[in-house]
């Protein structure tokens, strides 16, 4: 088996399958839904779908909690379904990119089912279990904070232990220490291969290998739970057991990650992981890693230009801006108003994307992105239905009551709700998503921000994205080029180039919303120029650009 990277020429779209599409009029998106788009994403241009998970689930954390791997939950549909699905997007070269959840399975999982009844259980060692501390043993095990906030530990009655779950009570977390817990997860990941998926998305998968002994460490535990003692060694037995013999691609959710370490994790000679995503382009405009702040365009570059110089030659990019845990970026990076000026939607949209697709790197479109949907308005503390909202908003009312108005603020513009609101397909009722009460608001701009709309518009984000989609493909700039970052310390532009066997792109961006004076000083060859892309109307030379419009983008292409 060769395997043909062909994640490096991929586009790649996010189905969020609650919120895509209803096919049974249940007000809960399913695969009969996801099916009845396929010519859409296929008319979209895009060649992959990561699909977030749609196994059997309590869906305590919207199916990141599973509870049988190698089922489908019967809200989505049947595996009958999920194959019909699969032949459907292979059948029009679209690729399926599966979600791995394996750092933390479900409390409902029959392992830990099996785990929970007694300390000598043959699943015991499938978890983390350990005494309590103090006098009464009612204390902690040690001082990790959960991801969704409080103790990472929750105690069990059943044997008077704690068991760890760095995510919520009913995620508890998977000993990869135990080589039976890693050949299940093999096991899985081979069925799946089987069944036909192209890839993976590892979930969290910076946090399988924990520290021996647990010890407190920083942050909540982050150094001893995050890029672990043995985690190359893990995933470079997942790669040399399965993923090696499949011409598939995984791609790492890898929170906190820096330059190095993504190479550690996919170097080409490693054998571990292919891509990772990094989350310092967030990170840079948050505090404490979450609570978001203005954007600063100049460390964003920063971001990205030191992503792309240090994974050139010997790693790969994931570009993204949203997905299902984050928030819409026309309202993360530019205003966050869902009733934004249109005009500045549109254009801040289709700019956002020429930012970041014409660097080096397969890029995520979420879904959504294409048309330029935005953060929603929160009008009650009960429009929080994210576990990870209500569990925040739990513990400040226990412990900080007075901060409440300042968390219900910042969750306005994190919160991970904002992009999981129903996909807008037209203006009739529920956006075209359900004939049914969908299973949670959809964003009251619907009537205006829809797929119908935006076929109807021929200056639409759909058709922006249509173009740059099609021009990314098979173009050998786009996906071998030298990355060169221009005019590095400008606060309101992003320009750069790519470079590629004497031909050179250049990507112009403007992200304010006023005019912005553009003088090249470079001195370029302007001979064999074409602009391949803007999101204004004009026809203006490379050399006659003075001025940029608010939110202007445009690409030139020198050959
Ligand atoms: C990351 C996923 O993207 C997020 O949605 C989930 O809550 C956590 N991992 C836990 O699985």
């Amino acid at each position: 088996m060769v395997r043909t990277n062909w994640y490096k020429d991929a586009v790649v779209y996010q189905i969020y399958p609650r919120s895509f599409k209803d096919g049974n009029g249940d007000g809960m998106g399913d695969i009969k839904g996801i099916i009845s788009k396929l010519d859409y994403l296929k008319d979209l241009g895009i060649t992959a779908v990561w699909l977030s998970p749609c196994y059997m689930s309590p869906n305590d954390d919207n199916g990141y909690d599973i509870s049988d791997y190698r089922d489908i939950d019967p809200q989505f549909g049947t595996l009958d379904d999920w194959k019909e699905m699969i032949s459907g997007m292979h059948e029009r070269g679209i690729k399926l990119i599966m979600d791995l959840v394996v750092n933390h399975s479900s409390d409902e999982h029959e392992w830990f089912k099996e785990s929970r009844k007694s300390k000598d259980n043959p699943y015991r060692d499938y978890y983390f279990w350990r005494k309590g501390k103090g006098k009464n043993g009612k204390k902690p095990p040690n001082t990790w904070v959960s991801r969704f906030g409080g103790s990472a530990w929750e105690y069990d009655e059943t044997t008077r232990e704690y068991y760890l779950h760095l995510f919520s009570k009913k995620q508890p977390d998977l000993n990869w220490d135990n080589p039976k817990v890693r050949a299940e997860v093999q096991d899985i990941v081979k069925y799946w291969l089987d069944l036909g998926v192209d890839g993976f998305r590892c979930d969290v998968i910076t946090y399988i290998s924990k520290t021996e002994g647990l010890p407190n460490g920083f942050l909540g535990g982050d150094n001893m739970f995050t890029h672990g003692p043995n985690i190359h060694k893990y995933l470079n037995e997942l790669n040399e057991k399965v993923l090696s013999k499949y011409d598939c691609m995984t791609v790492g959710e890898a929170s906190g990650v820096t330059v190095e370490q993504a190479l550690l994790y996919t170097g080409e000679d490693r054998h571990e992981l292919d891509t990772v995503f990094q989350f310092e382009q967030v990170e840079a405009n948050a505090y404490f890693r979450i609570i978001p702040k203005k954007v600063n365009l100049k460390k964003t570059k920063h971001v990205f230009s030191k992503w792309q110089a240090g994974l050139y030659g010997h790693g790969w990019n994931s570009l993204y801006l949203e997905n299902h845990d984050q928030p819409r970026c026309v309202s993360r990076y530019i205003v966050d108003n869902p009733n934004m000026d249109d005009f500045c939607r549109k254009q801040s949209a289709k700019m956002l994307a020429t930012a970041i697709y014409f660097q080096q790197g397969t890029p995520y479109i979420y879904q959504g992105q294409e048309i330029g949907m935005t953060n929603i308005e929160f009008e009650n503390e009960s429009d929080h239905v994210d576990i990870m909202a209500r569990n925040i908003l739990g513990q400040i009312k226990k412990y900080a009551p007075f901060l409440k108005r300042f968390a219900l603020k910042v969750l306005d513009i994190f919160s991970r709700d904002n992009a999981r609101t129903p996909m807008q397909w037209n203006a009739d009722e529920n956006a075209g998503f359900s004939d049914a009460e969908p299973w949670y608001r959809v964003n009251k701009n619907y009537k205006k921000i829809n797929v119908e709309e935006s076929y109807a518009d021929k200056n639409s984000v759909l058709n922006f994205f249509k173009k740059l989609i099609s021009i990314r493909k098979g173009n050998e700039i786009i996906i071998k080029g030298e990355y060169r970052e221009l005019y590095d310390s400008h606060k309101d532009l992003y320009v750069y180039d790519r470079d590629y066997n004497g031909a050179k792109l250049r990507v112009i961006c403007n992200f304010k919303n006023k005019d912005v004076k553009y003088a090249d000083s470079a001195g370029m060859a302007y001979a064999g120029q074409s602009l391949i892309l803007s999101n204004y109307d004009t026809d203006e030379k490379y050399e006659e650009v003075k001025v940029l419009k608010p939110y202007e983008c445009r690409v030139y292409m020198f050959t």
